[in-house]
């Protein structure tokens, strides 16, 4: 995708060959920052700290993280430790374990000495497999939209409700939800996206609208509480969301507020549409309820970011002091309430069956 002109993906291996460039998006969409990792620390931080964030973003950071920690010390017990360090950075996309189990099949028979030139050109594959997943899956969810346009009058746009940032921020390119759009606006066809602005972290507000923006994608921004109403006058003709890990039974755990989408669109009769990529199946859970929810700190709820008078960053607190707060990051829709699961190799029900059908090496 482009900022302001120029190309970027939101992970590269920076010019000196073996620190890792990546966006931090902490910061956005005030500034454009780019940070160098350089040690498997500054990559657990990073993804700790959010400054990537996404869940294929978070695999693929953790397989550079992987290779930082290689160049440092190829040894088995490095490798361990790096796979436990960056695998207890944020219990809920599990595109984190994934990339994390990859790299340690891949080199764990191999001679230390090779450990850290394999963990780069791994790393460097996984990022280059996202880019062209989402490109397929945005390809599937494209025959979606083109049939919505289909009982459109001209110049009418595709009304889509998105959630979060499942855009190219979240990946390493085109993004999850975002790629159907964009293959949408490549094709000329006329989208309009409500943007919901994603309380506490405003992923919405800061990163969705961003790349729109940037993108010159038709957007409009609006607070989490909107969907239903919107949903309710018929301005929503479909509901588009990533997710940080699906079930083996096509339950859908995402950004906190999804599931009250899901409701709000199973009482309209908005399809509700999850894009996302196979490593984000979850093949060993069969029950949403089963996947850990990640629990952030209460300082999220309590202050919130954005541009001071001065045009500097500042946080501003918005509750009382001593009001005690939870934040819960992700829900789980359960299957029943999602019309279809797009993914790389087609669009399935949200069922053991339609998973199996589209993957049947995993059944
Ligand atoms: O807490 P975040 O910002 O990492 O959460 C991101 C999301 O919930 C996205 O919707 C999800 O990771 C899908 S990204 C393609």
């Amino acid at each position: 995708m482009k900022v302001s002109g120029r190309s970027y993906r939101t992970i590269w291996l920076n010019a000196d060959g073996w620190g890792v460039d990546v966006i931090d998006q902490r910061w956005l969409p005030h500034e454009f920052r780019i940070e160098t990792l350089r040690s498997v620390a500054e990559a657990a931080t990073a993804i700790r700290d959010m400054w990537v964030r996404g869940a294929p973003l978070i695999g693929v950071t953790a397989a550079y993280g992987v290779a930082l920690a290689m160049s440092e010390d190829p040894s088995d017990a490095a490798l361990d430790a790096a796979w436990e360090r960056l695998h207890e950075t944020r219990p809920t996309a599990v595109n984190l374990r994934w990339a994390l189990d990859a790299a340690r099949d891949r080199l764990r028979p191999l001679d230390p000495a090779k450990r850290a030139k394999a963990a780069y050109a791994q790393a460097a594959e996984i990022a280059d497999e996202d880019v062209a997943i989402n490109r397929a899956l945005g390809r599937n969810g494209l025959a979606i939209i083109r049939s919505l346009a289909a009982g459109k009058r001209p110049g009418e746009p595709v009304n889509i409700l998105t959630h979060c940032n499942a855009g190219w921020l979240a990946t390493v390119d085109y993004g999850t939800a975002t790629a159907p759009i964009y293959c949408a606006m490549e094709e000329g066809l006329s989208v309009h996206v409500y943007v919901d602005e994603t309380r506490p972290r405003n992923q919405g507000a800061s990163l969705t609208a961003w790349e729109f923006a940037n993108h010159g994608a038709a957007h409009t921004l609006v607070v989490d509480n909107a969907g239903g109403h919107l949903m309710q006058r018929g301005l929503v003709d479909m509901v588009i969301v990533g997710s940080d890990r699906t079930t083996a039974n096509g339950d859908v755990c995402n950004k906190i507020g999804t599931y009250l989408k899901a409701l709000a669109a199973h009482d309209n009769g908005a399809p509700f549409y999850v894009a996302l990529p196979s490593p984000t199946i979850d093949w060993t859970i069969r029950d949403g309820k089963d996947i850990p929810i990640e629990e952030r700190s209460a300082d999220e709820v309590d202050f919130v970011q954005g541009l001071d008078a001065d045009g500097k960053v500042t946080r501003v607190r918005i509750s009382p002091k001593g009001s005690p707060a939870a934040n819960p990051a992700f829900d789980v829709t359960p299957a029943r309430l999602v019309t279809g699961l797009i993914t790389e190799r087609g669009v399935a029900k949200a069922s053991p069956e339609g998973l199996k059908a589209l993957f049947p090496e995993r059944a």
